[in-house]
């Protein structure tokens, strides 16, 4: 992996790079908008990544190219600060600038990427971005070590330097998911817990669907969810919704008004989604988690908002095709869902999905399996 990166960093630089960095994409098996609630997420990584190629420079410039841009990213180090970068480029200087800002030493940087992870799909392309430019970087010139440290300044990345006020469950999943399990994140406390997810040993598997339609407006109506939510626990009087549960909000539907009611139900009621689907990880009941994948996909509809017609569109499909539960997974307004099949029946729910998107004139979805694989790491 990485070969042509570093074959293209070569030729570019007239010198082979100092090594290959390797971060994958996620999808989010449970636990949608919750993480900017200091609630709990269930992601894994997945097998798709972003790899980049560097090497460092000694004059103080920061050269990114990648693989799949015309337009190459060259300014002086000094020069980049929130505000001073925008496009694409942001989210592969904006570690470089968190290392900086953070006091690693950094004396200029070569980096060429590549990328097999569709972009804003919902699979977190963004932050396998910055993570794989923050472990190089930091591998280059010394920095942090710890992973949940790593991720903050991936997620300040993201955040300062591209303007996109997310949430840390990408950053975290990026870098710290294993291979063969999903990650319990607690946003609160900053906690990940690793449990066992093996879908194939199950024998079963789980399709991305991705409906390839654009993420329109995401930002704005993201932005949107997350002032709801904190209106919403200001009129409940506790820091952050992670702190009531199913009950208080739906006795304070008066206080909250409609909207910001739905919005908190949708919070307080995936919480709790998240928390049964990491039992069910616990116990290796992986067939009981396909109720709360459809569960969740309902209450991100209805009562949140975020969903599409096309990824109802995929979601209705796979469910009628046979699927165990699906759902649609990351910010949502487009981009991927997921389905958890038996193995038997994968072939059969992906060309109903097909049928399906067809038939409503929606362009045609791409179909494919996922493993839980490894988080940011050094591959060359
Ligand atoms: C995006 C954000 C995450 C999270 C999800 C929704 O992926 O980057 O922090 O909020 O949306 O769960």
């Amino acid at each position: 992996m990485g070969g042509a990166a570093a074959t293209t960093f070569a030729r570019l630089s007239g010198r082979p790079p100092e090594g290959v960095w390797s971060a994958p994409g996620r999808v989010n098996l449970i636990g949608e908008h919750t993480d900017y609630n200091d609630g709990f997420a269930l992601p894994f990584a997945i097998g798709r990544a972003v790899t980049a190629a560097a090497g460092r420079r000694g004059d103080g410039w920061l050269r990114v190219r990648s693989l799949h841009r015309e337009d190459t990213f060259s300014r002086p180090l000094a020069e980049i600060r929130p505000g001073a970068v925008s496009g694409w480029a942001a989210y592969a200087v904006g570690p470089v600038w968190a290392l900086l800002d953070a006091g690693v030493r950094v004396s200029g940087l070569d980096v060429v990427l590549d990328s097999d992870l569709p972009a804003g799909a919902g699979l977190a392309s963004s932050a396998a971005v910055e993570c794989a430019v923050l472990v190089a970087t930091r591998d280059i010139f010394g920095g942090p070590q710890d992973a949940a440290v790593l991720a903050e300044l991936a997620r300040r990345a993201e955040t300062e330097l591209a303007g996109v006020p997310c949430g840390i469950m990408d950053q975290m999943a990026s870098m710290t998911c294993k291979a063969g399990h999903a990650l319990l994140l607690d946003a609160r406390s900053g906690h990940g817990e690793q449990l066992p997810f093996d879908p194939e040993a199950a024998g079963l598997t789980l399709l991305v669907l991705d409906t390839r339609t654009e993420r329109s407006l995401a930002t704005g109506a993201y932005a949107a969810r997350r002032h709801s939510c904190a209106e919403a626990a200001v009129a409940l009087g506790v820091p952050a919704l992670r702190d009531v549960g199913a009950a208080e909000v739906h006795a304070a539907r008066g206080r909250l008004g409609e909207l910001g009611w739905r919005r908190a139900r949708h919070v307080v009621t995936e919480n709790q989604r998240a928390l049964e689907v990491a039992d069910h990880l616990r116990s290796g009941q992986l067939r009981q988690v396909g109720a709360a994948l459809t569960a969740s996909h309902v209450s991100l509809r209805d009562d949140y908002d975020v969903s599409t017609p096309a990824l109802n569109t995929v979601v209705d499909a796979a469910l009628a095709g046979g699927a165990l539960g699906a759902r649609m997974t990351g910010a949502g307004f487009g981009g991927c869902a997921i389905a958890l099949v038996p193995a038997a029946a994968a072939d059969a729910v992906g060309a109903a999905v097909r049928r399906a998107a067809a038939a409503r004139e929606l362009p045609a979805p791409d179909v494919f399996a996922v493993h839980p694989s490894d988080g940011a790491r050094r591959v060359a």
